[in-house]
């Protein structure tokens, strides 16, 4: 029998936990580092279903899938072989318990009533825990090889406002509706099953320009953000601060997120070590040199000493927040973004089926201790 399943309960990702955590970028190979190590993550179906059990199991919130179609070349063809998230979510959801498996999803790349489908069909298999990552596109190679158009910056945000209120439209009207848009005129549209539990599911985006966010603000019950590394607690309090004020004067409630990477070690020179050898001496540098060229990054735009900083910065987790040392060290930083107000976090690892075992066994007892989450 289909049980209830309230907004409340969907956007507190299923538990009480204060810090949530989820996993970020396992469906594609490589995950979020951009290295040459061996043992990078291979990204199979067999590692994620693993995987995905494992953090089941842990207690962890969410996996986050990238919705990427085409890799970035170099010497590993970094993210070159990922699943489609969908089906991927769909599988996980399938053969998990507890945590939330989103689809990240182009809206530009498929009809919304195709997709509002899909997502109620997964939200169905997984009995409410469907999360929906809305993404508008920003990588010109991708769409070309769906004879697509990449339209401006703000038109994007125009098209996937539409065809973000037909996909609720359709998850929640209950009769027949026309849709008379800028983008989409629908006639006499019918969408049945509606998603599951008499709630819809989860949704996020990680926009990061003012257009971006407001997007979020005005849809979202998650932002993913960006918090650098050189960001204070304080900086970092009042951005998540102002995102929440901002949101309130929409009459909405949202959530901020970030992402990071960790290396987590029993000693902070173990992590450094393993850090550096992943990501500097065996970086894969033709990879990171074609990401930033693709975002107009080069010496010649930025200037030597920037384009190195950020260079560095895109081979380790693309750029996501770096969480490098022992349990305690990690713990803290863990801490330090719950006390800024941030509700959780999506890390990565190089390999997440050898590392999330030792993160588990050392760092959440002690995010328990911090009262930040359950015993595990
Ligand atoms: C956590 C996170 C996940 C993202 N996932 C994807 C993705 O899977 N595919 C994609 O094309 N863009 C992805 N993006 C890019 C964002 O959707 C967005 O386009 C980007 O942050 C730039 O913001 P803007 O669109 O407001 O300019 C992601 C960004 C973040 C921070």
């Amino acid at each position: 029998m289909e049980r209830t399943v309230s907004q409340d309960e969907r956007a507190a990702m299923g538990s009480d936990n204060r810090l949530k955590l989820g996993l970020f970028g396992a469906n594609c190979s490589s995950g979020r580092a951009v290295t040459m190590v061996p043992e990078r993550w291979s990204g199979s179906w067999a590692d994620c279903l693993v995987l995905a059990r494992m953090a089941d199991a842990a207690g962890i919130e969410f996996m986050l899938p990238i919705g990427r179609w085409k890799g970035y070349g170099g010497d590993t063809d970094y993210q070159g072989a990922t699943f489609e998230t969908m089906t991927w979510a769909a599988g996980l959801l399938a053969q998990t318990e507890r945590l939330i498996a989103f689809g990240t999803v182009h809206a530009p790349l498929i009809a919304p009533l195709i997709a509002a489908k899909e997502f109620a069909t997964a939200d169905h298999i997984g009995e409410g825990r469907f999360g929906l990552n809305v993404v508008c596109g920003w990588n010109e190679g991708e769409f070309e090889m769906f004879g697509a158009t990449l339209r401006d910056h703000e038109a994007r945000y125009d098209y996937a406002q539409e065809w973000l209120d037909i996909v609720k439209l359709a998850w929640s009207a209950p009769d027949d509706f026309d849709f008379a848009g800028r983008f989409f005129q629908l006639k006499r549209v019918r969408a049945k099953p509606k998603p599951y539990g008499g709630s819809r599911p989860l949704i996020m985006n990680a926009g990061a320009s003012p257009t971006g966010q407001a997007f979020a603000l005005r849809n979202c019950d998650a932002l993913f953000s960006h918090i650098s590394y050189g960001m204070s607690l304080d900086e970092t309090t009042g951005y998540v601060k102002d995102i929440k004020a901002a949101a309130q004067r929409g009459g909405r409630e949202i959530d901020v997120y970030t992402v990071g990477v960790v290396t987590c070690r029993p000693t902070v020179r173990e992590a450094q070590e393993y850090w550096r050898h992943c990501i500097v001496d065996n970086a894969d540098w033709a990879a990171v040199d074609n990401i930033l060229a693709m975002r107009n990054i080069t010496p010649e735009t930025h200037g030597a000493e920037e384009f190195d900083r950020l260079r560095n910065h895109q081979a380790n987790g693309m750029g996501g927040l770096p969480m490098v040392g022992d349990p305690d060290t990690v713990t803290k930083q863990l801490a330090q973004l719950a006390a800024a107000g941030l509700t959780g976090i999506a890390v990565s690892f190089v390999n997440y089926l050898d590392e999330l075992p030792y993160f588990c066994a050392e760092v959440l007892p002690r995010l328990a201790r911090l009262g930040l989450r359950a015993a595990p």
